[in-house]
């Protein structure tokens, strides 16, 4: 993949459904009883391993494409697969399903590409473990491939050290499962997807949020509403609103049964992060994205763009018909550099590449702390980010936990690698727009792994 600079971006772009809503439904749908319709399902390649692990279990699934009915078999419905378990690329499938098999009445193993096998799993298989799930990692060293044998398990109550989704919904999942009460409790809150869809299908999961002093009071996680689909409406007017500061603890009751139902995938933020971006650092552009999913919890790259100065409008928002969603207009902006720390980090860990490279565009210093869970991503971004953003002539350190920026510089075109990183590729072709000369991205076709149309969109948008 080559980019050159280019000397504007202007039109519309609908990016593909939300990864982490695309995994969430196919796995709640399949442990849910009867048919659960999902709309706008992310057809790149993390979310198919998540089909196909299912179907391996004996879960009918009919992907046409626009549309994909799970036939959920209930939450004792999956049978035991005749052969290991491949997750791929996919962290969410291999974190997530563990949760799911730590109770189930048979033995699987789970493995995963190069990468997954590099990823840490002892964050799941501690909790689990405790909660009396027999998990353990086939070559020792904490990683995939994993055993697992289901067992009978018991509800605790978990202080996770990072503020993870994953973690946070493996430990939910099992909660189903368990004999009692299951509560979670992360440094900040994570993506709450987990929490209102499983809520949506029939479960008992509440948020309790703590405050700078510890009070606790609830969150608005969840909202089943009388249109047949799911949301929260009470926080469709946040996403201008700060991050919650303090602990936040995900409370859930064991589950007789979930039930099937319509779920309609908002755009993926964490895809519409590259054109929010491209569109700022390019000069005379502007770009409307349709249909993005704004959840507050994912939505911390607005924030940021704001306080660097980025020109965007929200319009069309709407909650009625499933998670926030909105339309985002973006316009060419002179950005200046920003502190990014603390809670709102977990609500932008995915963009944070993007942000990094756009940041060398703006004037002054942006420093990202508080970000070491970025070493332990696909790739280790904080690595990848400073090699490749140092080798396109840009004036940036690492850290131990992010990254600093000092931004003004102009950049030119280089040979990059991806790691096989999909949103290191994709980072990697938006600042090649803006570099001079040709900028090659080797190892590009990893894009695949979440968004398998996005070269024809961004170049659909080049004029
Ligand atoms: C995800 C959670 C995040 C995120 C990942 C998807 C999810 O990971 O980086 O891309 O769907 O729950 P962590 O839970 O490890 O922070």
């Amino acid at each position: 993949m080559k980019f050159t600079k280019c000397s504007r971006l202007r039109g519309e772009v609908t990016v593909p459904g939300d990864k982490s809503i695309s995994h969430r439904s196919v796995m709640f749908g399949s442990i849910a009883k009867g048919t659960t319709e999902v709309h706008n399902y992310l057809q790149g390649a993390d979310c198919l391993s998540t089909i196909s692990c299912f179907r391996k279990m004996g879960i009918e699934i009919e992907n046409r494409g626009d549309a994909v009915l799970v036939h959920g078999r209930g939450l004792r419905g999956l049978t035991r697969p005749a052969a290991v378990l491949d997750c791929g690329n996919s962290g969410t499938t291999t974190r997530l399903i563990s949760g799911i098999l730590s109770a189930q009445d048979f033995d699987v193993t789970l493995t995963g590409d190069a990468s997954i096998q590099k990823r840490p799993m002892k964050r799941i298989m501690e909790p689990l473990s405790l909660m009396g799930a027999s998990i353990e990692s086939v070559n020792g060293n904490g990683c995939a491939p994993l055993r697992i044998s289901g067992r009978k398990l018991h509800g605790i109550s978990y202080t996770s050290k990072v503020a993870s989704a994953q973690v946070k919904s493996a430990i939910l999942l099992a909660g189903l499962y368990a004999d009692g009460e299951t509560r979670v409790t992360e440094p900040y809150l994570s993506r709450n997807h987990s929490e209102i869809m499983l809520n949506y299908f029939g479960a008992d999961v509440r948020t309790e949020i703590e405050d700078a002093t510890g009070k606790a009071s609830l969150a608005p996680c969840s909202h089943g509403n009388a249109t047949g689909t799911y949301g929260s409406a009470n926080i469709a007017d946040l996403p201008g609103q700060p991050q919650p500061a303090g602990r936040a603890t995900a409370v859930i009751q064991p589950a007789t049964e979930l039930h099937g139902n319509l779920v309609a995938v908002p755009g993926d933020i964490s895809s519409a992060a590259f054109f929010l971006c491209a569109g700022l650092m390019t000069p005379n552009s502007e770009i409307l994205i349709r249909n993005v999913g704004i959840n507050p919890t994912r939505a911390g790259i607005l924030n940021v763009i704001r306080d660097m100065g980025g020109d965007i409008t929200l319009l069309n928002e709407h909650a009625g018909s499933g998670e926030p969603t909105a339309d985002i207009l973006v316009r060419s902006s002179s950005l200046h550099g920003t502190v990014i720390e603390g809670a709102v980090i977990p609500t932008l860990i995915d963009e944070l590449p993007m942000i990094a490279a756009m940041a060398c565009f703006a004037d002054g210093t942006t420093v990202i702390r508080d970000a070491a869970e970025l070493k332990v991503k696909e790739s280790d971004r904080i690595a990848v980010m400073t090699e490749n953003l140092t080798a396109m002539g840009a004036d940036v350190t690492a850290a131990d936990d992010g990254i600093i920026i000092r931004g003004g510089r102009p950049l030119h075109g280089a040979v990059v690698d991806s790691h096989l990183d999909h949103r290191i590729a994709m980072t990697f072709a938006v600042t090649g727009l803006c570099a001079d000369g040709e900028t090659q991205i080797l190892g590009a076709e990893c894009v695949n792994i979440s968004y398998p149309r996005f070269c024809e969109d961004l170049k659909r948008l080049i004029r």
